[in-house]
């Protein structure tokens, strides 16, 4: 568009009018140059906040913030095997830290940019912290290297990656104009699309513990997300899945890495175990990995029973940062994981006194 009035644009959304991809696409860059003010995005916020988004418009507002800043470049012959997942987060929700080396144990490429937590739900990053020396911050160069020699890498999003994305929320943040499904959209799967992977499984959670606590909305931004996914050309798939009792055992950062190695050695718990499958089963079946999700539930199984998901893990995480004797020590299973995990010894002193809160 050659010339653009953003007062215009506001105008039309607020009178319920459908917003063309060239009006959305203005829009959005000029949130990323700057040549928006914040009372504006904020306007056009609630009024695509009180109008909602159609399909369309919320496919390309996606492709739009996904083209506001870098997406990721991977080898031509990686082309088909780049997957990843996303949670919509829920209480122990520690899945993406056993199912990316399970779908690299599987021969696909993960490479998952993940976030910090969102309210009451902890951040896979946060997680992996808890093991000392992790890094989750990356250059695009160490991540292809990562990717190259272990097939998965989890890390946290750089401030070039999707920066349209941050300045809204930020301002949604601000304008009571969060939870909107097509906002939501927007947000996640621009995120996920600029990682420029070939296939996405979405888990979305509902219940007391998820943002959605209804099953009907969660359905909406189900079909949204995969519906937009889809129109950026990405095989998207997705679960609903209850969040109304914590996913496994352990809630808390270090406990549920030390949860994500005993179910990687095949002592997790089930629900948390089925999860993972599931999702990857899915995932390999949408991608053309497994020629059925029943197969490819199979493929995953096998990468814990047979160990191969654990190396996967343990490889991720010496390359991102972890010393290997640590790292070694933390998956082998005759050690204890929290010798490794030190912010886990007073919570492990609760356990074995069989108590998880104490009175001083
Ligand atoms: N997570 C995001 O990244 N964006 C949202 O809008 C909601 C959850």
């Amino acid at each position: 568009m050659s010339s653009v009035s953003f007062p215009a644009l506001i105008t039309k959304k607020r009178n319920k009018e459908e917003l063309s991809r060239d009006e959305i696409e203005a829009f959005v860059n000029g949130i990323a140059n700057n040549s928006v003010q914040d009372s504006q995005i904020g306007a056009m916020l609630m009024a695509m906040y009180l109008n909602d988004l159609t399909m369309r418009e919320t496919t390309d507002l996606t492709r739009a913030m996904m083209n506001s800043g870098d997406t990721l470049s991977w080898p031509e012959e990686w082309k088909g095997n780049l997957v990843d997942k996303h949670s919509t987060g829920g209480v122990g929700d520690k899945v993406s830290l056993i199912l990316a080396p399970a779908l690299a144990a599987c021969g696909v490429k993960v490479p998952m940019i993940s976030g910090r937590g969102l309210e009451h739900t902890g951040g896979t990053l946060d997680k992996l912290e808890s093991i000392p020396g992790f890094q989750v911050s990356v250059t695009s160069e160490k991540m292809l290297d990562i990717i190259e020699t272990v097939g998965c890498c989890i890390v946290g999003q750089t401030k070039k990656l999707c920066p349209a994305d941050s300045k809204m929320y930020a301002i949604r943040d601000v304008t009571a104009t969060v939870d909107n499904l097509g906002l939501i959209t927007g947000s996640i799967i621009s995120k996920k699309a600029a990682e420029k992977i070939d296939a996405l499984v979405l888990d979305v959670k509902f219940g007391n513990g998820a943002f959605l606590k209804d099953i009907d909305t969660a359905r909406k931004l189900a079909r949204m997300m995969v519906g937009s996914g889809n129109g950026l050309g990405i095989n998207t798939v997705s679960l609903l899945t209850s969040m109304n009792s914590p996913l496994g055992k352990m809630v808390g950062n270090a406990l549920e890495v030390a949860e994500t190695v005993w179910t990687l050695q095949g002592n997790g718990p089930d629900d948390l175990l089925n999860l993972v499958i599931e999702l990857g089963g899915e995932l390999l079946s949408v991608a053309g990995k497994a020629p059925s999700s029943e197969e490819g539930r199979r493929m995953v199984k096998d990468t814990i029973s047979d160990g191969t998901a654990l190396a996967r893990f343990c490889h991720m995480a010496k390359a991102q940062g972890v010393d290997p004797a640590k790292a070694d020590a933390l998956c082998a299973p005759d050690t204890d994981v929290f010798s490794v995990l030190p912010r886990a010894g007073a919570i492990k002193e609760l356990l074995s006194r069989n108590r998880l809160c104490d009175r001083y």
